[in-house]
């Protein structure tokens, strides 16, 4: 519960733009950084990418940035992931979707007022042709549940003409069996992962408890089903029962993934890649790390320690 509780602080801080002033300017936030962070610019990003793609990883890289307050920023970023996908392209990088991309539809726009979702929704376009080009794919991160329909609704409209563009659900919401259900079919990529954000209990399971058995009820609808799933977790206890489900279902080892964020558990990221798996890390990159870095830190509290330092010390 106390943990629960430090949980939702943190994250209203990743809101809180005085606080991300000082966590900022701070010296020793840089290393705290450095460990979830590729560095803030494409070069940084194509670095970290080689090397992880030398220990046999994919990759899916996320320019970081959300709630863009404007068109132009949003357009920013959509020429961002443009010149990425370029990048990636000719240096070979994407072929096979071995390394593709993850958007966030806040940072292009979604948030915009009424027509925020039209932006966001043209914006993902221009970014899904360049990652045709590119030979590879994009996926929709999830963001605040008020969102989820829609992120949903975008996720509908550039399947029509891209059927790989793939979806994130958060096990934490009740809904979220459900919309496995209904996007469990063929060629869909669906990323089932815990929940990064604080919903109200009316909308998720209250406790760690429920949203771990919501998470194993939908890795089996996902794995039962005839799409892609790609189970983004570090949980060793979920990992083992999605190994047994797929086992048990008869899917190939090549027909799903794994997925983690880059500097959680990089070792067991490159064991698994060892033996042959289909392991990919998720690699955030870009200036505005802030609200991310906040995240990461929410989810274990031993973090806060840290952070906290990191703020002393710019006294
Ligand atoms: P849990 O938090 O229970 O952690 C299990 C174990 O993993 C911990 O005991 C610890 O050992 C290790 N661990 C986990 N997080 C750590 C951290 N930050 N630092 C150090 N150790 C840590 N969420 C979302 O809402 N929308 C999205 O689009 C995405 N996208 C996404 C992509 C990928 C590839 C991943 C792996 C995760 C996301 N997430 C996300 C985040 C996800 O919802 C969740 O918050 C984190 O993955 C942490 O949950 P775990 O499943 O790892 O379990």
């Amino acid at each position: 519960m106390i943990a629960e509780a430090q949980r939702a602080v943190l994250l209203a801080a990743s809101r809180n733009d005085r606080l991300r002033g000082l966590v900022e300017r701070a010296p020793v936030t840089r290393d705290l950084v450095h460990r979830f962070v590729a560095g803030t610019g494409d070069d940084e990003a194509l670095t970290a990418t080689a090397d992880l793609r030398g220990q046999g990883l994919l990759v899916t890289l996320d320019r970081l940035g959300e709630d863009v307050r404007d068109e132009a920023d949003a357009a920013r970023t959509r020429d961002a992931y443009v010149g990425l996908l370029g990048r990636l392209s000719a240096l070979g990088l994407s072929d096979d979707g071995d390394v593709e991309v993850s958007v966030k539809l806040s940072a292009l726009g979604q948030a915009l007022g009424s027509g925020g979702e039209q932006v966001a929704l043209e914006n993902a376009r221009t970014i899904c042709e360049a990652a045709a080009l590119a030979g590879t794919t994009v996926t929709l991160d999830m963001e605040d549940h008020s969102t989820v329909d829609s992120t949903l609704r975008v996720l509908e409209r550039l399947r029509e003409e891209w059927p790989w563009v793939g979806a994130v659900l958060q096990a934490q919401l009740r809904r979220t069996e459900a919309d496995c259900r209904d996007l469990a079919g063929t060629g869909s990529r669906v990323r089932l992962c815990k929940g990064a954000y604080a919903p109200p209990d009316a909308v998720a399971f209250p406790d760690p408890h429920g949203t771990d058995r919501s998470y194993v009820r939908c890795a089996k609808v996902l794995l039962a089903g005839d799409g892609y799933p790609m189970l983004a977790t570090h949980d060793p206890v979920l990992l083992d029962i999605a190994e047994a489900v797929a086992l048990d279902v008869g899917r190939a080892d090549d027909a799903w993934e794994v997925q983690m964020l880059l500097g959680v558990r990089a070792q067991e990221q490159a064991r698994l890649a060892g033996l042959g798996r289909r392991v990919r890390t998720y690699v955030p990159y870009g200036d505005d790390w802030y609200a991310y870095l906040v995240r990461r830190l929410a989810e274990r509290p031993a973090n806060l320690a840290l952070l906290l330092r990191s703020l002393t010390t710019t006294r």
